[in-house]
């Protein structure tokens, strides 16, 4: 298949390139390289992508509408779309960055491919859709979606645009809800990677809250398998819109994490408590029985081994071992 990959420089895009690569796939990916984190590792993840002969990438803005539509007129087989502005924390102080970045940045993209022939598009949502979760039952991607920050209107709102243009352009449209991805190359910002960096630099890490919040964390490798059946059922040629919950199905609390850290680090955490913020939820957890039923999605990574993964990858890697670049 010829897929086009938005988002492709960042931590989820590399791996989904990489895999879809290897199974033999061509790729374009486009990135602008936004600099809400080191360039540098952005330009890394290329250049390593650029190794195999059927990636081609183009630095594109996808708020440039006109340089889009002309990357858009070569009709894809999919379009996986990762780019925007990820993370709650951030969408609070640059609520208008994010809705620029990932609203209108999705409705260029699908009001573009209107007239062209490409009809399979897989969207990169989030858990944050759902808001908070404070029982902890496994959320259902038909449950009442109620964001708490701006990060997760935006995310909501672009599922929402998705739908409006399958109904009317007969897109086939795969929502996937990721649920705090982690790994190697992972964000700089997301918990899993500042913590493995704070304790290895006996820097303090901070705890927002009191240490009871939970998350549902997902492997990468699990994300990126979960591609393999999504393209096997948009290849069924249906007319469909689904949304699937991309997780493990396990709510981790940050001291257990910070405990698997120090095990992991022979070190002992300096740790820091400052106020939580109420737009970030309090608890995360997803039902991914959809996705395994309908995808054949099965979630086989154990944090313990998931965060060692990411040890090792932060060890080895002299970038990923510094915060900002
Ligand atoms: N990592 C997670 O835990 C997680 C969870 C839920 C959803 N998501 C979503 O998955 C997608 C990928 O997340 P990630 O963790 O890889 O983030 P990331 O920041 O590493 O990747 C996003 C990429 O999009 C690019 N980008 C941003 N704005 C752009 C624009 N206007 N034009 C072109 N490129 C642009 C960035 O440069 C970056 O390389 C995002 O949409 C994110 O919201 C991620």
């Amino acid at each position: 298949m010829h897929i086009l990959v938005t988002g492709c420089a960042g931590f989820i895009g590399f791996h989904v390139c990489d895999m879809l690569l290897q199974k033999g796939h061509e790729i374009t990916g486009i990135d602008n390289f936004e600099n809400n984190y080191s360039v540098f590792e952005k330009e890394q993840n290329i250049e390593d992508l650029e190794r195999y002969s059927d990636f081609y990438f183009k630095k594109l803005d996808i708020l440039n509408y006109q340089a889009l539509r002309e990357i858009l007129i070569n009709n894809y087989d999919l379009v996986i779309h990762l780019a925007g502005l990820p993370g709650v924390r951030e969408s609070i102080l640059k609520s208008n960055q994010y809705i620029q970045s990932n609203v209108i940045g999705t409705n260029n993209l699908i009001s573009g491919l209107i007239n062209t022939k490409t009809r399979n598009i897989i969207f990169a949502s989030s858990s944050s859709v759902y808001g908070n979760n404070p029982y902890l039952q496994k959320a259902k991607e038909n449950i009442i979606t109620k964001p708490l920050s701006p990060y997760g209107v935006t995310k909501l709102a672009c599922e929402n645009l998705l739908y409006s243009y399958y109904k009317s352009y007969d897109f086939n449209v795969i929502i996937k809800r990721f649920h705090s991805v982690y790994g190697p190359r992972m964000r700089p910002d997301l918990v899993i990677r500042k913590f493995l960096f704070n304790v290895e630099n006996d820097n303090p890490i901070i705890i927002y809250g009191h240490g009871d919040s939970s998350r549902d964390y997902t492997y990468i490798g699990d994300v990126t398998k979960s591609f393999e059946g999504s393209i096997s059922l948009l290849n069924q040629d249906l007319n469909i819109y689904k949304t699937y919950n991309i997780c493990s199905g396990r709510s981790i609390s940050i001291t257990k994490i910070i405990d698997e850290i120090r095990s992991i680090c022979y070190k002992n955490p300096i740790i820091k408590y400052k106020q939580s913020n109420l737009m970030e939820s309090l608890h995360t957890l997803g039902d991914y029985k959809k996705a395994e039923r309908e995808l054949g999605y099965y979630p086989s990574m154990s944090i313990r081994k998931g965060i060692e993964e990411t040890y090792k990858w932060i060890r080895n890697n002299a970038y990923s071992n510094s915060m900002k670049l």
